[in-house]
């Protein structure tokens, strides 16, 4: 298999070691012990109803992940809370990959509105996926706010 998406959960040991693994460079900013503690609370929250954390494996190597979410601060719409690419493995079409696959997951929760909150190195990522920025600095993060809708079916 060239790719898959692995669902992570409490129990799925190996897969939270390559998760926390990952984590460390996508949280490289934050002090270690805040680092462990988030990236821990992240694998706690799974097997809630509507909230996935994937991993992606491309070409048998993690490539990233994503945890995503239906419904939450915004019922009815896709939420992007974390997303990350290893940096060895970006501009090659992946993070696009790995954002499809969460789309069409929170799609067939009938979600046709999504939103994140972005650090500015992403944006232009964000709007190659069809987000518009809304001008609005999230209280919570300090981030900017992007949305995407797409027609009902
Ligand atoms: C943002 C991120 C997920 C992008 O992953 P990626 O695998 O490189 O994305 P893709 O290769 O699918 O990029 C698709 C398109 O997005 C745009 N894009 C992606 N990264 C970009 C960058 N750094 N600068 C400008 N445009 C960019 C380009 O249009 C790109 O198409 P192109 O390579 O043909 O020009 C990755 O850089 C990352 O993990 N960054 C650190 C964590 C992060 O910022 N996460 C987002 C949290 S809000």
């Amino acid at each position: 298999m060239i790719e898959e998406f692995h669902l992570v959960t409490r129990n799925t040991t190996s897969l939270v070691e390559v998760f926390m693994t990952l984590g460390k460079d996508y949280m490289n900013q934050t002090a270690e012990n805040k680092r462990e503690i988030f990236l821990q609370s992240m694998v706690d929250l799974q097997g809630q109803p509507n909230r996935w954390l994937l991993l992606y494996e491309n070409k048998k190597e993690y490539v990233g992940f994503a945890h995503v979410r239906y419904g939450g601060d915004r019922p009815d719409w896709g939420w992007i809370l974390e997303f990350y690419i290893k940096p060895e493995c970006r501009r090659k079409g992946l993070g696009t990959q790995l954002y499809d696959k969460c789309e069409s997951i929170l799609r067939e929760k009938n979600a046709s509105s999504f939103w994140l909150t972005t650090n500015p190195e992403a944006v232009k990522f964000w709007e190659s996926l069809g987000y518009e920025k809304m001008g609005v600095i999230a209280e919570f993060n300090d981030y900017e706010i992007m949305e995407k809708h797409i027609p009902k079916f």
